[in-house]
């Protein structure tokens, strides 16, 4: 039988409301455009909040799962999964780590990375280990990684928060440079290198190679969350590579896959040792699909240039967006790197979203008034200008009528 492919009448009453969601019910997708069941069809600036690394339907990847998936879906953890190492190796290749445990998910890897950091500490003697977190960080929705993520929204509501993290504002040095002289207990810093959901909030170059030293002045491990900002979407394969630098601990996930669910942490020599057998696990994680699903991202990726591709790209884009917005009142700022790019807006303007859709075009609101776009890193110049054709009077139609969002001006 086949999945139903149109809405019912009554949408979603048995899905539980976590999600605000817009009445519109995607269908197929091919490249960078997807069609909803009515047969309109969007150009897509959000690649599934940074996921569809290769946009919908990849004439080189489709064939590639198809084939694994009439092989092996799953198996389980009890015996090898060869393509797990094949992934691993090529993950250590392109980030210089050495090792690497697979889940299924952001928050999953995580939760990972900071269970890593507690036993780091505990192994050398720090009996209530704490982790240094950022103000806007986002890491997920785990009670843990809620507890690390520095808004209040995400945490309304599941009190009591895990304990165990201090919070400095981003790019601050003085700020993590206090909190080694004051605190011994402190055994790892945890940090977006750039901040997604809290509004594309780049970390610099220079703060990411304080904190790097910091962290090896002090004995702590550097864990980077590139759950969002890494595979390729920067125009490197990892954003901190920017900046030269390599992290302990690095989780992925979203863009890994394309699509099927990975997850992992690429750990180097300080971390790579920490768990034991028995110290941690998962039942999907490292599944032949879901490795399948990395191996066959990254080749197409190296194959057809999207690094290349996602930095010129993502500079085209940026560039139109600054060239339509010039001078707007209104617009805050435009920034981001590669495919990675957020336009700050001076009040919240959630109902972009909605306007957007209608106008053909996907994109995300995030942080209330950060306009993000995270396309897959296939898109080509043409469809870059196509989406600032679309979203640029969108803005400026929002920010021209005035509403009770609007300051008032003084
Ligand atoms: C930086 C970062 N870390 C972690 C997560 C959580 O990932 P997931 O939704 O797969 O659990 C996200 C999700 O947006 C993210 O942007």
């Amino acid at each position: 039988m086949n999945a139903p492919d149109r809405l019912p009448a009554s949408p979603e009453p048995h899905v539980m409301k976590t999600y605000g969601r817009l009445p519109v019910a995607l269908s197929h997708g091919r490249g960078c455009w997807v069609w909803d069941t009515e047969g309109r069809k969007y150009l897509d600036g959000l690649g599934g909040i940074a996921v569809n690394t290769l946009g919908h339907a990849h004439p080189k990847l489709v064939p590639a799962l198809t084939e694994q998936i009439g092989k092996l879906i799953h198996t389980s953890n009890y015996y090898l999964v060869p393509l797990q190492e094949q992934l691993a190796a090529k993950l250590c290749e392109l980030s210089g780590l050495t090792n690497v445990f697979f889940c299924s998910t952001g928050l999953e890897a995580n939760e990972a990375a900071l269970k890593i950091a507690r036993k780091y500490g505990h192994d050398k003697g720090v009996e209530r280990p704490e982790i240094v977190v950022y103000e806007a960080a986002f890491h997920g929705r785990s009670i843990a990684t809620l507890s690390a993520t520095g808004n209040p929204k995400v945490q309304a509501g599941f009190g009591p928060l895990v304990e165990g993290f201090v919070r400095v504002p981003l790019n601050d040095v003085a700020a993590i440079e206090k909190v080694a002289a004051m605190n011994k207990n402190v055994v790892a810093v945890f940090l977006e290198v750039i901040q997604g959901e809290g509004g594309v909030k780049p970390t610099t170059i220079e703060y990411l190679k304080a904190v790097r030293r910091v962290c090896d002045a002090n004995g702590w491990l550097l864990i980077l969350d590139e759950v969002q900002c890494g595979m390729g979407r920067t125009g490197k394969w990892f954003a901190h590579q920017w900046a030269g630098i390599r992290p302990d601990v690095m989780p992925l996930a979203k863009g890994l896959g394309s699509g099927v669910p990975v997850g992992a942490i690429v750990c180097g020599p300080k971390a790579a040792d920490v768990f034991g057998p028995g110290n941690h696990g998962t039942t999907f994680g490292g599944n032949p699909l879901a490795m399948r699903a990395g191996v066959e991202t990254i080749r197409i990726m190296e194959e057809d240039g999207l690094l290349a591709n996602a930095a010129t790209v993502g500079a085209a884009l940026k560039a139109g967006l600054e060239r339509e917005l010039a001078g707007i009142k209104g617009v805050a700022d435009i920034r981001g790197q590669g495919l990675m790019i957020g336009i700050e807006l001076d009040r919240p303007c959630g109902e972009l979203l909605g306007r957007a859709a209608s106008a053909g075009l996907m994109i995300s609101v995030t942080a209330d008034k950060v306009v993000r776009l995270l396309p897959a890193l296939i898109l080509s110049a043409d469809e870059a200008a196509q989406i600032v054709a679309i979203l640029c009077p969108l803005i400026k139609d929002f920010l021209a009528a005035p509403t009770a969002a609007t300051p008032a001006s003084s």
